[in-house]
This record gives C-alpha cells, structure tokens and sequence, in this order.
C-alpha cells in the first residue's frame, strides 16, 4: 500500500493561540476514534511564528503530525533583511512549500527564484514540496531527487471546484515522466467528501489542503477518509 501524505496548508491564518486550539480539537478527534494512522504522514506547512509552539504541544499531546516550512529564502546566510534561510530551517523542519501560486502572483516569484529555493532546501537537507501548475513549471525543476511535486490547478485553489480524479491522476502521471521517483500530491478544493477520489488514483500519492485544512474537524476527516 502507498504511504499518504496528507498535507495542510494553513497559508497566512492563525496565532499562537488558534494554533494550539486547533491541535487539541484535531487530537479529541484523534483520540475519540482510537485511529492509528501507519500508513499516513500528516503534516502542517504554517507560518514561521507557530513553529516551536505547535512542535512542543505536538511533543505534549503525542500526535503523529509532522511541520513543514511554506517558504524559504533562495539565498544563503548573509545580509538579506526579512529572509529565513535553509540552514535556520533545518533547524525546525525536514519540508518546505516552494512555489506555491500565491508566492508567484503576489510575490513574483518565477521559476528561476523557485529553482534557487530547491537548490538552497536540498543543499540543507530539507526536502521541496514544489507546487506547480503545469508541465512546463514542472520541466523547470530540472532533472533532481528527493523532492515532492503538488500539482494545483489554479482554477481549483481556494474555489470550490476541484479538479477531476482523471485530468489530476492524468497530471501525476505525466509528472512522473519528467520527474522520475517523485511523489506527486494534489491540491486545490480538497475536502473529506472528495479526498478519497484522488488519494485512490494511481499517480497521486497525497493531497495539499487548503481552506479545509483550518477546521481541525475538517482535517481530521481528511485525513481519516484519504
Ligand atoms: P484550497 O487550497 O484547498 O483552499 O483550494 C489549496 C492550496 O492552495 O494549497
């Protein structure tokens, strides 16, 4: 059996506090249906302020979730004010989004700024999660190991309509062919009533959650039903 990744992407939202309440929401839920999840990794890309204090609850309330990073600087240590660096990250984290399409429509990264990212996360040991919206930003990698690829339709971020099961396995697979060994993960419109139409497709090994990813119920289920 394939092993999951079941991502959530909280982007900008939530403080310390919302943070910690959604960890003890999602840990009831966990606890109540005495689920284990062996062949699942969960894990949680937040922002940078919520790091320690999700890890040292995680640590508390002994919950199998994991932390990515949802961005990183493409450059080393040196003088670039506001970046955090691959070598602070990996001091927090083993994954990093890079490239999500929001970084690239308000923050106009292309895929020369992502290339850099890749290479500053694997030259310290923290695996991309790479998000793309098609082939050609795909073939804009390059030819590299150790990373994951989120396909994201844009149309299906943040709107409600996901993509079909068939064009999304269809871009898995295709991804694949450029990228060889990768897993693929798709994202856009997740939810716990549509999961398992992807996650039981062939090429697709997990999902990148948005929206639904910040009700702790929500996620929950997600993770229950991918
Ligand atoms: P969505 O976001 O699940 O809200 O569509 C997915 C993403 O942007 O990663």
């Amino acid at each position: 059996m394939k092993k999951l990744s079941i991502i959530a992407n909280w982007k900008s939202h939530k403080t310390i506090k919302e943070a910690e309440e959604w960890l003890h929401a999602f840990h009831d839920a966990f606890s109540s249906q005495k689920h284990s999840l062996p062949e699942k990794t969960v894990i949680i890309a937040s922002a940078f302020t919520l790091f320690e204090h999700l890890r040292y609850c995680t640590g508390n309330l002994k919950l199998p979730i994991q932390f990515a990073a949802q961005d990183i600087s493409p450059f080393g240590e040196g003088a670039y004010t506001g970046e955090v660096n691959g070598r602070q990250l990996r001091e927090l984290t083993n994954d990093v989004l890079i490239g999500h399409s929001e970084r690239r429509k308000y923050f106009s990264e292309d895929d020369t700024v992502v290339n850099e990212k890749v290479k500053q996360a694997l030259a310290n040991d923290i695996r991309p999660i790479v998000c793309v919206s098609d082939l050609d930003q795909v073939r804009s990698i390059g030819k590299t190991t150790n990373i994951m690829v989120a396909y994201e339709p844009l149309l299906a971020i943040g709107s409600g309509n996901a993509d079909t099961r068939e064009n999304a396995n269809d871009m898995a697979k295709k991804i694949k062919k450029v990228l060889a060994d990768t897993h693929v993960l798709y994202g856009g419109s997740v939810t716990s009533k549509n999961v398992h139409d992807f996650t039981s497709m062939t090429h697709i090994d997990g999902v990148l959650v948005g929206n639904a990813s910040l009700n702790p119920q929500e996620f929950f289920q997600i993770v229950i039903n991918a």
